[in-house]
């Protein structure tokens, strides 16, 4: 297989530091894009001895600061001439946080990191990865969204500045689900879009992963810290998902595949056949199951928001 270039957000952690690994060991450039780099320096040296490949580059990144996001295009820029693949992993999920978090840009934390920035690295990138012969983009979603097999379940974007924070409670498992749906809606429409270039743009849905010590640390309550640890027990390891990444960005399998969700086990997930507000043996099998999505995925009106969102968010620092 030809070396690829990869740029992997949040790759000084968990799956993120995974994907890095498996990358690398495969024999492929890793970009890693994290914003400490004082901080992902040993993940770094781990990384280049275990894979014994040192094309493994530190470059800071802060997904949520549209600055940040442009200095760091326009640093890989000069120091690059390609990119073939481009992995949205970062995230912002602050177990038990109770106040609101705003980005330089003075946007609420959760919707900065999982979507805006993303969808803004996406584009600045965009013509470098047209060069490539084959492009391919992986969003990082999640089984979270499954809460949107409640009917009653929408995106909430009415407080993405914080216009309601006098008055809406923060709910940080809200903020992220609804920002994980619309990073996993928007990959439908950039599909699309990005045809004409020949990149392809995916989502994969991420079960429950064990976490590292460092982020079960970032916690914000003991509670929430207890009930992850025991999670931790019973998930799969970072490296199971880290191949998930790896088989959607260079198999051949998913070269002409674009504009999916795809699980764990690199299965296309498809819409669920439950209409919204039934329920019965169909709609437990879709819950426990990963094979369907809830039928909000596919809204259009809502794929068409999301999209114009990130478009009226972003669109000053876009050029
Ligand atoms: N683990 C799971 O069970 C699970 C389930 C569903 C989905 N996911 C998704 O999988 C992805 C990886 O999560 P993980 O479990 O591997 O968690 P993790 O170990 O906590 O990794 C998250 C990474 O994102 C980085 N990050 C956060 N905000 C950033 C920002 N503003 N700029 C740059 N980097 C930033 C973190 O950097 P720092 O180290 O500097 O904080 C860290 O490297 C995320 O998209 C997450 O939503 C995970």
């Amino acid at each position: 297989m030809k070396k690829k270039t990869v740029i992997i957000t949040g790759a000084n952690s968990g799956i993120g530091k995974a994907a890095a690994k498996k990358f690398s060991s495969e024999g492929h450039r890793v970009i890693m894009a994290c914003r400490n780099i004082e901080k992902s320096k040993p993940a770094q040296n781990e990384i280049i001895e275990a894979s014994k490949n040192d094309t493994v580059e530190l470059m800071k990144l802060d997904v949520s600061s549209f600055e940040s996001i442009r200095a760091f295009c326009s640093e890989y820029r000069r120091n690059n001439d390609g990119l073939d693949i481009l992995i949205h992993n970062a995230a912002f999920f602050n177990h038990g946080e109770k106040v609101f978090q705003f980005s330089p840009d003075g946007i609420e934390l959760t919707w900065a990191t999982n979507l805006f920035g993303p969808f803004l690295m996406t584009h600045v990138l965009k013509d470098l990865l047209a060069q490539s012969d084959d492009p391919r983009i992986l969003n990082a979603s999640t089984t979270n969204i499954k809460h949107f097999f409640d009917p009653k379940r929408n995106i909430e974007l009415d407080n993405l500045h914080g216009e309601l924070k006098d008055t809406k409670k923060y709910n940080v498992y809200k903020l992220y689900g609804d920002s994980k749906m619309a990073l996993s809606m928007l990959t439908f429409t950039l599909a699309e879009e990005f045809k004409p270039d020949g990149i392809k743009v995916n989502a994969v849905m991420i079960p429950n992963i064990r976490q590292e010590k460092e982020s079960l640390r970032k916690f914000k309550m003991g509670y929430y810290r207890v009930i992850a640890t025991l999670q931790n027990i019973i998930a799969r390891p970072p490296e199971r998902m880290a191949d998930t990444y790896y088989h959607i960005c260079t198999s051949d399998e998913f070269k002409d595949i674009t504009g999916k969700l795809v699980n764990i086990d690199n299965k296309i997930m498809s819409c669920t056949k439950v209409p919204p507000g039934k329920g019965g043996f169909g709609l437990i099998k879709d819950l426990f199951g990963s094979d369907h999505y809830p039928v909000y995925v596919e809204d259009r009106e809502m794929i068409e928001t999301v999209r114009e969102v990130c478009r009226t968010e972003t669109e000053k620092f876009v050029q």
